[in-house]
């Protein structure tokens, strides 16, 4: 049996950094309210001029660094964004052709928030069929470039970065389950309304932000997230109290906290970042891997369980041993 297994991991994060006190200078919010509600202190933003490729191929350099191969080494490239660059070519080639990786497949699929969950279970699925050998999985979001800063139900939220993660083969065990879900009955709870193909006048008008019934997404990410995490752990036979960590999306501190009550799990046995990230989409999962691995709390051969839930709606989790 071949499993797909990570082999390094790394980070990006803008420079810039806005605290709560620096929203509550543009819209009518508290540092007090922000925190209690969302668990969000602080988040970093991205310069105008820099784009998702930019700080992929920041993230890349370092799991490259840490799984010790080389950009040779790299055959597949997927990246799990909202915010590509541009809408084609597909932002892993400009990645790809960024990082001196030789041609390969490459492609980026498009999830929302759970958008690295897809992309790391996709490439779990190539290095099974023995497809491929090296992937570079990333997750990144320029999701600061959508938001209306005049909208406080929304500006408050979100945060820019980049994950990603070198995926290899490996006798032992690595990935042991994944499970992708969505319903586009609930597109209107959570929606950006100008695309590439409609409502295009709307571009640069008030029109173009964030949509989002937040309450309403709130409800069903808990009752999701708590679903499929049992059920995972239930395909796989393996109990909640054998489970090591939880790295679930960073969206609100308040959907974290019932997640791990529904896995019975203390909160020192879950990775936290929302307070510094804030909500970055599909960057945030590789993100809070990377920053468990990092600082010595995740160890190899541990139970982990990660999870996203995002626009769409959509939702995933991936149960592996480190
Ligand atoms: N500062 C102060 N007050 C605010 C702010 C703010 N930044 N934002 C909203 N409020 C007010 C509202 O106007 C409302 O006031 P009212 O009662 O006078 O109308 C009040 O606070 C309560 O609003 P609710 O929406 O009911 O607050 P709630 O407790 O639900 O928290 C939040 C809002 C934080 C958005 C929460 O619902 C949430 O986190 N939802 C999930 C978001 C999410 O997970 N998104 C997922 C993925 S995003 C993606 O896929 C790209």
């Amino acid at each position: 049996m071949i499993y797909s297994r990570i082999a390094g991991t790394g980070r990006y994060l803008p420079e810039r950094i806005m605290t709560n006190a620096d929203l509550e200078k543009i819209v009518d919010t508290s540092d007090e309210w922000i925190r209690t509600r969302t668990g969000v202190e602080r988040r970093h933003v991205c310069a105008p001029d820099q784009s998702v490729s930019q700080m992929c191929i920041e993230a890349a350099k370092v799991a490259m660094e840490a799984a010790g191969v080389t950009a040779d080494d790299i055959d597949m490239v997927i990246t799990g964004t909202t915010t590509p660059d541009l809408i084609f070519p597909n932002v892993s080639t400009i990645i790809q052709h960024e990082l001196g990786i030789p041609a390969c497949t490459a492609f980026s699929l498009e999830a929302a928030c759970t958008g690295f969950i897809y992309a790391l279970s996709t490439a779990d699925k190539f290095i099974k069929a023995g497809e491929a050998k090296c992937v570079l999985v990333l997750g990144a979001e320029c999701i600061t470039k959508l938001v209306d800063w005049t909208d406080r139900n929304t500006c408050v939220l979100f945060g820019d970065g980049a994950g990603a993660v070198i995926l290899k083969p490996s006798d032992e065990q690595g990935i042991i389950s994944c499970h992708l879900g969505a319903d586009g009955q609930y597109k209107d709870l959570l929606y950006y309304p100008v695309g590439a193909s409609k409502n295009l006048a709307a571009a640069g008008t008030p029109d173009a932000k964030i949509m989002m019934t937040g309450n309403e997404v709130f409800k069903v990410a808990v009752k999701t997230l708590g679903r499929i995490a049992l059920e995972t752990l239930e395909d796989a036979g393996i109990s909640r109290e054998e489970l090591d960590w939880l790295v679930p999306h960073q969206a609100n501190i308040r959907i974290i906290q019932a997640m791990a009550k529904r896995l019975n799990m203390p909160m020192e046995k879950v990775i936290v970042t929302v307070q510094d990230h804030g909500n970055t989409s599909a960057a945030s999962v590789p993100m809070a891997l990377d920053v468990g691995i990092r600082d010595g709390r995740l160890k190899r051969g541990q139970l982990i369980l990660m999870e996203a839930f995002g626009g769409g709606f959509t939702w995933g989790s991936v149960l592996m041993r480190l």
